[in-house]
C-alpha cells in the first residue's frame, strides 16, 4: 500500500507530465539527442528515505548542478577568505554564461553562473594519487553515496563546442583570478558538467545538503557546516541566475538547474528535492522541474522563508 506522500507525488506527476512546453538543450549535439518525455521525481528526507515517481533512474548529465558542490570542495580546501578573494557572493541577475566580472579585478560576481564556477574549479586541489578532476567525481560520488561516472560522450562535445567557457577561462587568467594554465581547469569544469546522475542521486546529494554535510544513507560527513550554510546561500541568492528572485518568491528554497534538465532543492533540515525532464525555459531551467517545485512547495509548505 503506498504512502500518502507516494501517492500524492504520483498524482502531480501524472498532472504535470501533461506540459509540453519548452525544448532540450542543443547547445551541444549530446545533448539534444534525448526523449523529452522523461520525467522524474525524488524526494530525499534527512533521515534516508527516499520517495521515487517516474524516470528517477534515467542516467543524464549534472551539468550546472556541478557547482555548488564544487564550490563547496574549493571552500573546503582553501578556507572561506581564500575563496572570497577570487569569487563574490552576489547575485548578478545576468544569464549563467554571462561575463559578469568586477571592473578593475575581475572577480566573478557568483560560483553560480559560469565564470565564478570555472574559477571555483581552479581552486580545487590535487591530492597525492587523486587529481583535480577525479577528487571532484569522488566528492559527487561521495554525495550521492554511490560511484558516479563522466560521460566522455558529452565530455568530448562540450570540449569541441565550449569556445565561450575557453574565453572566460582565458579572460579570468588574464585578470589573475585563475593562476594556472586556464586549458585544464576548462578542461576539468566540462568534466565535472559531464558527471551522470539520476534523479535519485540528485535528490541524496540535496538531502545531504539539507542534512549539514553529512550523506543520510551512508552517514558520512562531507563538508563542515560553515560550508554548507555558504553555500546554500549562494545556491539561494544565485542559484537560478536571473530568474533567482523569481523562484524564491514562488517556491521559496535554494536551488540549482542544469541545462539537461536537471534541478536541485534543498529544505534545510527536512528534505532534499530532485526533478528531471529535459525541456528547458529561456533561462535554462527545466519547466517542469519549476512547475513540480512550485506546486511541492505550495502543496506541502516547504517554503522556508
Ligand atoms: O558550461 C556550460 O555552459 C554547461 N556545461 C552548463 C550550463 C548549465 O547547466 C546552466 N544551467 N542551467
Amino acid at each position: 500500500m503506498d504512502s500518502p506522500i507516494q501517492r500524492y507525488l504520483t498524482h502531480i506527476h501524472e498532472e504535470i507530465a501533461r506540459i509540453k512546453d519548452g525544448e532540450p538543450a542543443s547547445y551541444i549535439p549530446a545533448l539534444a539527442d534525448v526523449d523529452p518525455n522523461n520525467y522524474g521525481i525524488c524526494l530525499a528526507t534527512v533521515d534516508g528515505y527516499v520517495y521515487e515517481v517516474g524516470d528517477t533512474r534515467e542516467e543524464f548529465t549534472i551539468q550546472s548542478i556541478s557547482k555548488p558542490f564544487t564550490y563547496g570542495l574549493a571552500l573546503s580546501d582553501r578556507g572561506m577568505a581564500a575563496v572570497d578573494e577570487k569569487i563574490d557572493v552576489e547575485p548578478s541577475g545576468d544569464a549563467y554564461n554571462e561575463i559578469s566580472l568586477a571592473e578593475g579585478s575581475g572577480r566573478p560576481s557568483n560560483a553560480m553562473i559560469n565564470a565564478g564556477a570555472l574559477a571555483a574549479t581552479s581552486l580545487v586541489k590535487s591530492a597525492g594519487p587523486y587529481s583535480r578532476s577525479r577528487r571532484i567525481l569522488n566528492m559527487f560520488s561521495d554525495f550521492a553515496g554511490r560511484d558516479l561516472a563522466v560521460s566522455e560522450r558529452v565530455y568530448k562535445s562540450e570540449l569541441a563546442h565550449g569556445h565561450r567557457n575557453k574565453a572566460l577561462a582565458y579572460l579570468l587568467r588574464s585578470f589573475n583570478i585563475i593562476e594556472t594554465d586556464p586549458d585544464p581547469v576548462v578542461e576539468d569544469y566540462f568534466r565535472q558538467c559531464s558527471v551522470l546522475v539520476n534523479c535519485r542521486d540528485l535528490s541524496i546529494m540535496a538531502a545531504t545538503l539539507a542534512n549539514s554535510g553529512t550523506n543520510p544513507l551512508t552517514g558520512e560527513d562531507l563538508l563542515e557546516i560553515g560550508e554548507v550554510e555558504r553555500v546554500l546561500s549562494v545556491m539561494t541568492t544565485c542559484g537560478m541566475y536571473d530568474d533567482a528572485g523569481a523562484w524564491m518568491s514562488s517556491v521559496g528554497m535554494p536551488a540549482k538547474s542544469g541545462v539537461a534538465g536537471g534541478i536541485l532543492a534543498v529544505l534545510p533540515g527536512q528534505v532534499g528535492l530532485a526533478v528531471y525532464s529535459p525541456p528547458l525555459d529561456a533561462h535554462g531551467t527545466s519547466v517542469r522541474g519549476i512547475e513540480t517545485c512550485q506546486r511541492l512547495s505550495d502543496d506541502m509548505e516547504l517554503h522556508f522563508v
